[in-house]
């Protein structure tokens, strides 16, 4: 094994190093325009076989400097760029001061390179993933999932992108490149030097989940962004611990919404608002051609009330907000309430001529209707949160319990049932799943919920049916609430795909 990898490992560091110069030249730039960077070029690595090494460094950050938990000392972790049908070959290398596991978000990969939390590694360990990319194009992540460590690591700056492209997405003509901007939404708080801290409290924390004072994009404050006069492809992807963003364009109309978790939608569909939970993503066009030089366009959380949330934090007008008492106390602040409106990055248009961009084809890619089987299994899946304790159907997680049994190849429909006060985004592993209704609460299936799914939000008093089927891997695999506190305090459930 090792007499192989020396060519590979120099390979993937070539092109990591290669891109952390690109990054500082590009915050170089932005400096000379007066803009902050937001880190918003991303280098990918585009390669099968790599090296991953979690470790904690010292980035600077805020006014002075930070210590973050890494993924090859990157915040965030490096882009991965994979094909559809390469075959990723990825070691994980442990130097954390403690056990770790990586996860790919989204994708339909074999139980061994799924990242559960009884994989975990302790420090100096490795971990060889092997796994054909066999899920449509779109626009996938990757984070810890240690068990009851997921929480932390993640905050603490190990999440990105993993990005699948294939033949016929590269037909459709959208925007690559510079064009393609990969964004990393997260609220963190900030302790009086800018850095990220996370010192849950026991109180609030643990029910809420870890809400931030400070909007956060691709690992640094939210700042500005010089783009062109030009239509963009923005990969929006909900990386938080447990905000939920309520995305808008202050000044620049609708998004043009292309696809969601799973890939491209079969049409472009134009919506002004954007709600997503922790762990999902969407996929937009924006057109910066229609805008004049100098013009700002801000991507704004707008503000929002969650139903059943009163008097916890729940609504935008609530709770003490920035710079309030008790900054960095244990149950002195609870960041900013859920709800609250934050911008998080203002685009700022270039004064290059207009980019002309090909007209978007009526069809984007085949997504094949949504049908139910009759005779599918039902399953009811009710996500409580009382006294401090999140369950599934009453219960905690544990490792290796097989809460349920589904066979390979098998439609089964599972109702996520939220009678709690607390929004649960409701995660299944091993694939996507397609939302088949909403009731109660927001009572209908959002636009971007229309094609496959991985991550579905339930907000209080909501009742979501998915249509299941896992065609591809056997084995164990999870489903979880996404709120990663909720699911630290064990609000996932183990289950069998079995012939
Ligand atoms: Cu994004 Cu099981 O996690
Ligand atoms: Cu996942
Ligand atoms: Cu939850």
């Amino acid at each position: 094994m090792s007499c192989s990898r020396p060519p590979l490992d120099r390979r993937a560091f070539l092109g990591l190093m290669g891109g952390a110069s690109i990054l500082a030249a590009r915050a170089e730039e932005l400096k000379g325009a007066g803009l902050q960077d937001p880190r918003t070029n991303l280098p990918p690595v585009h390669a099968q076989e790599l090296t991953l090494t979690a470790r904690a460094a010292t980035l600077p950050h805020g006014t002075g400097e930070a210590e973050f938990w890494t993924v090859q000392g990157q915040v965030p972790a490096p882009t991965l760029r994979f094909r559809r049908g390469d075959t990723a070959r990825i070691t994980l290398l442990n130097e954390l001061p403690e056990s770790t596991i990586l996860h790919w978000h989204g994708l339909d990969v074999p139980e061994a390179a799924d990242g559960h939390p009884r994989l975990a590694i302790d420090p100096g360990q490795r971990y060889e993933y092997a796994f054909e990319v066999t899920d449509r194009a779109g626009t996938y992540w990757y984070h810890p999932h240690t068990h009851e460590r997921t929480a932390p690591q993640t905050y603490r700056g190990m999440a990105g992108f993993l990005i699948v492209e294939d033949d016929e997405e590269e037909a459709l003509g959208l925007p690559t490149d510079a064009h393609d901007l990969p964004l990393l939404l997260q609220d963190k708080r900030v302790d009086p030097d800018g850095a990220p801290e996370y010192l849950p409290a026991m109180g609030p924390d643990l029910m809420l989940g870890y809400l931030g004072d400070t909007p956060y994009v691709n690992g640094a404050p939210g700042g500005a962004l010089e783009v062109r006069r030009a239509r963009y492809r923005l990969r929006l992807l909900n990386g938080s611990n447990a905000r939920i963003f309520n995305l808008g364009l202050v000044g620049g109309g609708p998004f043009t919404l292309i696809g969601a978790d799973g890939g491209l939608r079969s049409e472009a569909d134009t919506v002004e608002r954007l709600m997503l939970a922790t762990g999902e993503r969407a996929d937009v066009l924006v057109d910066f051609s229609r805008f004049a030089p100098g013009e700002r366009i801000t991507l704004r959380s707008y503000p929002f009330t969650v139903p059943g949330m009163m008097g916890m934090g729940g609504g935008p007008e609530m709770g003490m907000g920035r710079g309030g008492m008790g900054r960095g106390m244990h149950g002195g602040y609870a960041g900013l309430p859920q709800g609250a409106e934050m911008d998080l990055l203002d685009f700022v248009v270039g004064s290059g001529p207009v980019e002309d961009a090909p007209p978007l084809p009526d069809r984007l890619s085949e997504v094949a209707p949504l049908s139910l089987d009759p005779n599918a299994t039902r399953r009811a899946f009710r996500f409580e949160s009382m006294m401090m304790q999140h369950t599934i159907n009453g219960r905690s997680f544990a490792m290796d319990r097989v809460d349920l049994r589904v066979p390979l190849g098998r439609q089964e429909v599972w109702e996520l049932i939220n009678d709690s006060g607390l929004p649960h985004p409701v995660h299944v592993h091993a694939g996507q799943f397609r939302v088949a209704s909403r009731s109660g609460g927001r009572d209908r299936v959002m636009p971007w919920e229309a094609g496959p799914k991985d991550t579905v939000l339930v907000l209080p008093g909501e009742r979501v049916e998915i249509a299941v089927r896992f065609t591809r891997n056997l084995g164990l695999f999870l489903l979880h609430c996404h709120n990663l506190e909720h699911e630290d305090a064990g609000m996932m459930m183990n289950f069998l795909v079995e012939e």
